[in-house]
């Protein structure tokens, strides 16, 4: 048994020893994981703890995207084939036109939780006579972050009566300007906590960002017309949105494939991807469990395609600051401000929805995702020049048999002529 006490003080190489020798790894799997690319292994170490190597994923890039006008090339990374090719389809029969989006301005939540706290009203009169002051000493804690914007705005306050006594809820508004913003509401929220506490005679309890972003949504929109669209088609994607509709399970896979291309671009520029999915689905909780975008058919007879959603991205700080390579995937982008960013990833949400449900409608998605899989059976069997590659897949697709071993077969037959 390997002793962990300790763990977090050794070095990374001191690190590596001991997994290397808790999971009998081979000095071959040590350098795999030890490989942290581009991010260096210090910087890796600074961002989170018990640091021993990196992973890596595929950054690809998503073409065609036009938005209010703009070309923009969009960088997306994740492990799942078909996507990118899938948003890049789809903003293609956009085209000229392209897509529209609109972002709110960049305002987050942060609740502070009082319990204990005896008389309701007293507390809550005490908050609203002493707004002002409490909105100064907020933006005391606001003060670094305001030449970007940054500004608590508003409270309100929430009482609830609740099995476990009398707890107030105080709920302030803060343009977070292009942060994420989770830590300068929580920040500011630490800090003005004990004058809340003071006016309502409270005890402090937790203080944090609220995920669900409902002040900071982002509105794209594409129309799809009925010339490079087939009646077919159409209405298929409209049969496939209906049944989102109607039902949760499939309304689930539905939004999984929106966040699809939102999570590969919040992925590629350092964005929390966590934080981003939690008020993704809660928003689309609200009420009853619904589809991110919706799709209805134009007087003329074209598809109209639309997605709302909370999105809180960051264009600075945070991983956004310390990854070397989500600064370049920003600087591709050509995005500044944290709402530009949003709207190019609803762009994308919205193609891959509109690419999944046209392929789910009508041809099926596996024959394009076994295609690029016959690919990777076809290189982990050894093929390496792309004419190869694709002469190996192409018999492994026309074969389906998709076996390792088949596949060496078929390139040892290949290259030995038979
Ligand atoms: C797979 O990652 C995503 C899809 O399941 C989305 C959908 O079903 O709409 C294809």
């Amino acid at each position: 048994m390997v002793d962990f006490s300790g763990f977090y003080k050794l070095s990374i190489s001191e690190r590596q020893k001991k997994i290397k020798e808790s999971a009998s790894l081979t000095e071959e799997e040590i350098s795999v994981i030890g490989d942290t690319g581009a991010l260096k292994p210090e910087m890796a170490n600074r961002m989170v703890e018990n640091v021993i190597g990196a992973i890596h994923l595929p950054l690809g890039i998503a073409t065609n995207f036009r938005i209010n006008g703009k070309e923009t090339t969009i960088p997306m990374a994740l492990e799942e084939p078909s996507v990118i090719a899938g948003a890049c389809r789809a903003a293609k029969l956009t085209l000229p036109e392209g897509f529209k989006a609109e972002a709110d301005e960049p305002v987050m939540m942060g609740q502070v939780q009082l319990v204990d706290v005896e008389d309701i009203e007293q507390a809550m009169k005490n908050l609203a006579q002493n707004k002002a002051e409490i909105l100064h000493i907020a933006n005391e804690f606001m003060k670094p972050h305001s030449k970007w914007g940054g500004r608590v705005l508003d409270f309100k306050v929430r009482p609830f009566i609740s099995e476990k006594g009398n707890m107030l809820l105080v709920e302030f508004d803060v343009n977070v300007s292009d942060a994420m913003g989770a830590n300068m509401v929580n920040t500011t929220l630490e800090g003005i906590a004990p004058t809340l506490a003071t006016l309502t005679e409270g005890k402090i309890r937790l203080r944090i960002i609220s995920n669900l972003a409902t002040k900071r949504k982002v509105r794209a929109s594409a129309i799809w017309k009925k010339d490079v669209l087939d009646n077919e088609t159409i209405d298929g994607i409209l049969d496939g949105y209906e049944l989102a509709r109607q039902d949760i399970y499939r309304c689930s896979t539905h939004n999984k494939g929106i966040m699809n291309g939102i999570d590969a671009v919040a992925l590629a520029t350092g964005n929390d991807w966590r934080a981003i999915e939690a008020g993704a689905h809660a928003f689309a909780a609200i009420g009853s469990y619904h589809p991110l975008t919706r799709y209805d058919r134009t007087e003329k007879g074209d598809l109209h395609g639309s997605i709302e959603l909370p999105l809180a991205v960051a264009t600075i700080g945070g991983a956004v600051n310390s990854s070397p390579t989500a600064k370049i995937a920003l600087k591709i982008m050509g995005v500044k401000t944290s709402k530009e960013l949003a709207m190019a990833m609803a762009c994308v949400g919205l193609a891959n929805n509109f690419a999944a449900l046209a392929a789910l409608s009508t041809t099926g998605i596996q024959s394009g995702h076994m295609k690029l899989h016959a690919r990777n059976i076809a290189v982990i069997a050894g093929a390496i020049s792309p004419e190869e590659i694709d002469a190996v897949a192409s018999i492994l697709v026309q074969n389906k048999n998709f076996g390792s071993d088949h596949a060496k077969t078929v390139l040892e037959k290949m290259r030995s002529g038979k």
